[in-house]
């Protein structure tokens, strides 16, 4: 297995995963097919940012505003989901990867609350990469629910509500990639994407490899990061 490292210091990527729908209708075949390819598209990431040394990738698998979908794709989603986590959680324990989720996952079915927690649990000890999946995630309701949590505790500060993120205990996000050629964040970590730098890509979900995440990594490492200063 080689040891290549993730260049110039990239700790932290988030990806939304888009284009699922168009890559199946583009070859005529069903949207759940296309949700099927995606999956394969993330566990040759995960393997690869795993590989080139991640701290995190982040991915946003179903967003709060996804139940507005037709519910056999719904299901379908949830369906995959499941399929992966056991198919993979052994290979997950194995290689040091630990399981997080942001979002808030405990109002889902109850077999996949169990499954996931089951998952958090077993590689809860890992210290290699932390594959963080956004499930019924939103980032406004993520940081209504810290802004209460902090508002419980003291003070509300940017740093109190940060502490309350569910990425909480993440290194700072570094890089956010969109495929699919939209040019939007649809809700997805609106807070840490602050100083993160952000790649958009034409490719289709399905399509994605490592080499594009390489290619994103390469151009994140010629950018020039500023935080205001000068
Ligand atoms: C992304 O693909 C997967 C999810 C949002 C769950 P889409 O299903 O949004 O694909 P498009 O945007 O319709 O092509
Ligand atoms: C964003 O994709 C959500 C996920 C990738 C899970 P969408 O396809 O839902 O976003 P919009 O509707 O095009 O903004
Ligand atoms: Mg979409």
């Amino acid at each position: 297995m080689t040891n290549e490292r993730a260049p110039a210091g990239a700790r932290h990527v988030a990806i939304i995963m888009d284009g699922n729908g168009r890559w199946a209708k583009k070859r005529h075949l069903p949207r759940a097919v296309g949700h099927q390819r995606g999956v394969e598209a993330v566990r040759a990431l995960v393997r690869a940012a795993r590989q080139m040394g991640l701290e995190a990738l982040t991915l946003y698998a179903f967003s709060t505003e996804n139940w507005r979908r037709p519910e056999e794709e719904v299901s379908a989603l949830f369906g995959l989901l499941k399929r992966y986590i056991r198919e993979d959680l052994a290979e997950f324990v194995e290689n040091n990867v630990r399981l997080h989720i942001i979002g808030n996952y405990k109002a889902l079915a109850p077999d996949v609350v169990a499954l996931l927690d089951d998952a958090l649990e077993r590689t809860a000890h890992n210290d290699g990469t932390t594959l963080a999946v956004a499930l019924n995630y939103g980032s406004q309701d993520e940081i209504a629910r810290a802004a209460a949590r902090a508002a419980a505790k003291g003070p509300i500060t940017p740093e109190a509500i940060e502490a309350e993120l569910d990425t909480a205990g993440l290194p700072p996000l570094d890089l956010l990639i969109r495929t699919s050629g939209e040019l939007r964040l649809s809700n997805f970590l609106l807070w840490q994407v602050a100083y993160a730098e952000l790649w958009f890509t034409d490719v289709l979900w399905p399509d994605f490899t490592p080499d594009h995440l390489r290619e994103a990594l390469d151009q994140f490492g010629q950018r020039e990061r500023r935080y205001g200063g000068r």
